[in-house]
């Protein structure tokens, strides 16, 4: 079955078009690459040994995405694509809104038009801001997210619950990730963050590398045992399984009518200063780092419960957080050595 990778370039996305091709899917890429590289296609290529078709186009562009659904016979939709910096989208909303609310619409548009049934959208736990108790569950009430880009992933659940709630043939499925984080034990593909990272690990190993002169530990007088945030740091593979698993879900159910949302995470909470001892204990490195004020918008802690999707779906996190940050750094040991 043929599934439209949108953002199939990036970070997540290309996880998920190795582990949806080595489940015997056949994926389609469509990235504009303006948050990814196409060296991340070489790399899908090595892992699969064989090539991974893709078209450079804007999700947003509906001659371009008009002609993919014309020019192949899609089975689903995996939505990764968006803009996703939270501190840019609190400067540049409207790039926000349009890009992501824009996107999805026309995706959604394309899907009924062309009789395309299966969607699996790229959520986030940001739809819940703080919440008041943990771990957090689906049920938790989403609060007034922190950012435009948080409102943009709250808007589009809204957007697809809507459209199945109205009785059209749409089974879509929204994925809230926590925080994605290592690499394909391959090291061929991997986080790629253009400019200064903003995210913790790509950071962290850049600070490790000796490409950042240190790591700043943003705040160390929260209310968590040892000051520092917590967080729910999912292997990124893990995560791109939990994709082929929502499919497998989908293409399962009878009715042509089926909405669900899912929270995937690992379950367990990490604080900031123990995912760097973790980090310097499993590779034998010495991070220089030091603690600073908090980043404004920065919540204190969250982790999922995952119970649904453990039930539901069928999967549960496999790697631990040991095997996130030892690939997490042969990662970036492979892109500075070849540079
Ligand atoms: C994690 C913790 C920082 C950098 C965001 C989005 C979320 C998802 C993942 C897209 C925080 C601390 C960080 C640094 C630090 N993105 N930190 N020094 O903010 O939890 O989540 O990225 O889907 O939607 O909201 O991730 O990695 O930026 O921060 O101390 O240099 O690490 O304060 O406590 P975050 P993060």
């Amino acid at each position: 079955m043929q599934i439209l990778v949108t953002g199939g370039a990036g970070f997540i996305g290309s996880h998920t078009v190795v582990e949806l091709s080595q489940a015997g899917f056949t994926p389609i890429i469509v990235d504009n690459f303006s948050n990814s590289e196409k060296k991340a296609i070489a790399g899908i290529e090595h892992i699969l040994g064989k090539s991974a078709p893709y078209y450079d186009a804007n999700c947003n562009d509906e001659v371009a995405m008009r002609r993919i659904f014309e020019q192949n016979s899609i089975g689903g939709v995996i939505h990764f694509a968006a803009s996703k910096a939270v501190g840019e989208s609190v400067e540049n909303p409207l790039k926000y809104y349009e890009n992501n609310l824009g996107s999805t619409l026309l995706l959604l548009r394309l899907m009924g038009e062309y009789g395309i049934k299966n969607l699996v959208f790229s959520s986030s736990c940001t739809v819940y801001g703080q919440p008041d108790s943990l771990p957090v569950t689906e049920e938790t009430p989403r609060q007034e997210a922190a950012s435009p880009y948080g409102n943009t992933k709250r808007i589009c659940e809204d957007f697809i619950r809507d459209l199945v709630h109205s009785g059209a043939l749409l089974k879509a499925i929204s994925l809230r990730y926590f925080n994605p984080v290592g690499a394909h034990e391959s090291a061929a593909i991997g986080e790629l963050p253009i400019g200064t990272p903003s995210n913790l690990v790509p950071y962290l190993t850049q600070a490790a590398a000796g490409i950042r002169p240190k790591l700043t530990v943003f705040g160390n007088d929260y209310n968590t045992p040892d000051g520092t945030c917590i967080r729910d740091f999912i292997h990124v593979v893990d995560l791109a399984k939990a994709h082929v698993k929502a499919l497998q879900l989908l293409n399962g159910i009878d009715s042509d009518n089926y909405h669900e949302v899912f929270n995937v995470g690992t379950g367990e909470g990490v604080s900031v200063m123990q995912l760097i001892e973790t980090f310097e204990a499993v590779n034998q490195v010495k991070l220089n780092y030091s603690v600073g004020p908090r980043r404004p918008g920065d919540i204190e802690q969250i982790y999922a419960q995952v119970e649904k999707v453990n039930q539901i779906m069928g999967w549960k996190s496999e790697k631990t957080l040991e095997d996130s940050l030892r690939d997490a750094w042969r990662w970036q040991l492979q892109i500075t050595n070849n540079k």
